[in-house]
């Protein structure tokens, strides 16, 4: 495999990683910089555990090759809290009990910033609707939904 350079911020730090062609962007995350928030589910785009954001957009880092986010900016869940703060939404996900085990949270909780960054006023069709590619296994999704709706107002 031929391993390229490739630079790129992660979370607003500059990287350099030096990557072959099939190395994925979950795995560089999770194994080179210790940024575990971002879980390897299923791996192969089912079940949204690995949800990042690649320049403002959604994607599922399973299925990423890292060579193809050079020059990107990539935010993860520990890159949200800003300044020791956490994101409001994070808060919200707190105050309407949207977490059990947590193995779906990072991802639900990019998608929902994503979603917000697009429509600041989502319906709850809306976040249904932008929520579906992720999985929970414990809450029931309501509270996820509601949580994001919370964080609207
Ligand atoms: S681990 Fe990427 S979608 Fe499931
Ligand atoms: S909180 Fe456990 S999978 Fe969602």
């Amino acid at each position: 495999m031929t391993a390229r350079t490739i630079n790129l911020n992660v979370n607003g730090e500059h990287k350099e990683w030096s990557v072959a062609e099939n190395d994925l962007l979950l795995t560089e995350l999770r194994e080179r910089e210790g940024l575990t928030g971002a879980k390897y589910g299923c791996g192969i785009g089912e079940c949204g555990a690995c949800t990042v954001l690649v320049d403002g957009q959604p994607s599922l880092s399973c299925l990423v090759l890292a060579q193809s986010v050079d020059g990107c900016d990539v935010l993860t869940i520990e890159g949200l809290a800003r300044g020791g703060e956490l994101d409001p939404l994070q808060i919200a996900f707190l105050d309407q009990a949207a977490v059990q085990c947590g193995f779906c949270t990072p991802g639900m909780v990019l998608m929902g910033r994503a979603l917000l960054n697009e429509i600041p006023d989502p319906t709850e069709k809306d976040v249904r609707e932008f929520l579906k590619g992720n999985l929970c296994r414990c809450t029931g999704y309501s509270s996820i939904v509601r949580a994001i709706l919370t964080h609207r107002r």
